[in-house]
């Protein structure tokens, strides 16, 4: 923590305006996530696919879920109306203009070719097109942008070698791989061989685990894919020894939690884990997951969590607020700018309150 700022002279009604200011990183964003009903008819409309729904509000009426997998089958048929190159800019130039009113400075965005490439999209449209939005996030809004190729890992680990043969044209514009999709029956061993080649050619690696999975898939993720992060991880909570493992080694988890209440893994915000994995010394990020589907972006999920947590204050703020920039695959000197960036906001925060209230 920054050692000079006066937390506690920074009281709770302050921290809802911190939280938005707050320079943050996203690092668990499912672009395919962020594509918004009205974003899904207009490009049915401009590519002349049929959709299964009338409208959009029959649409977002069918966003109930009941786990991951009821989830996926709708996020995969949205996916569905992508087709050009023009289409995953402007899904991804959407996001990043939401990105910036929510003040995230760096977005590390998830993406699945496979979802793409099975329906017959070439996977350089999907790549040039994402890559050319994240080039003008950083021109024209100043939000600095990476790519994260994502494997789907109900698929097999064959079709997730083919898909990096694939990729490969474009190792300039991902920085790394992970692995998502339906997670029960797919441990993150399945795709050993392909994590083991993505780490020869100096990708970097994360994977979802421990979501709807049990604790063993966070320490598959971390021994045998040599992951730098973990997705989700909530299930943690459930194996101390694992907890204990978690806060030696720092290892960054990115939690979403109003995808956690949507998907049923928790049963409301109240009982969310994050609190608990903060309390242990773990380094919690939030993040949105999949922002169209489950209800708010960024700062939605912080100020929901926040609400839900009536004892936490701006200490809590700053520090999820700096975990995120610190896991961050961003450069170290980036990391540091936005840090005293960071720092100057409570620490203007704190000299102008009055104490609490
Ligand atoms: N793909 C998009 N969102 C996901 C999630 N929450 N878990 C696994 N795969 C996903
Ligand atoms: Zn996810």
């Amino acid at each position: 923590m920054a050692a000079d700022i006066d937390f506690d002279r920074i009281p709770r009604s302050a921290v809802p305006g911190l939280l938005a200011r707050a320079p943050k990183a996203e690092l668990h964003m499912h672009i395919e996530g962020s594509l918004e009903p009205e974003l899904i008819f207009a490009l049915a409309a401009r590519n002349g696919v049929a959709l299964r729904h009338a409208s959009i509000d029959a649409l977002r009426a069918a966003y109930a879920f009941t786990d991951l997998q009821s989830f996926l089958d709708i996020y995969y048929a949205g996916a569905s109306v992508l087709l050009h190159e023009q289409d995953f800019y402007d899904l991804a130039w959407a996001y990043f203009e939401k990105a910036a009113a929510d003040n995230i400075v760096h977005a590390e965005l998830f993406f699945d070719p496979q979802t793409h490439t099975a329906r017959g999209v070439p996977i350089g449209a999907v790549i040039e097109g994402l890559s050319r939005a994240c080039a003008d996030a950083r021109a024209r809004l100043g939000v600095s942008a990476a790519l994260i190729l994502c494997f789907l890992r109900h698929l097999s680990e064959e079709d997730a070698l083919a898909t990096l043969a694939q990729a490969l044209p474009y190792r300039g514009h991902f920085i790394g791989v992970g692995l998502d999709s339906a997670e029960r029956g797919h441990p993150p061993g399945k795709f050993q061989r392909v994590f083991a080649r993505c780490a020869a050619l100096g990708l970097r690696r994360v994977a979802h685990a421990g979501e709807e999975g049990p604790p063993a898939y966070i320490e598959e993720a971390l021994d045998l894919l040599g992951v730098a992060r973990i997705d989700h991880g909530v299930r943690a909570v459930e194996s101390p020894a694992l907890m204990a493992r978690l806060a030696r080694e720092r290892v960054p988890l990115t939690v979403c939690p109003l995808s956690n209440v949507k998907l049923r893994v928790v049963p409301d915000l109240a009982a969310h884990p994050l609190p608990q994995m903060l309390a242990a010394g773990l380094a919690v990020t939030v993040n949105s997951d999949d922002p169209a589907y489950f209800g708010g972006y960024l700062n939605q999920n912080l100020l929901a969590l926040f609400d839900a947590q009536p004892r936490w204050g701006a200490r809590e703020a700053y520090r999820l607020a700096r975990n995120s920039l610190e896991a961050s695959f961003a450069p170290p000197p980036a990391q540091a700018a936005w840090i005293a960036a960071l720092d100057a906001e409570f620490r203007q925060a704190a000299l102008w309150s009055g104490g609490r209230p």
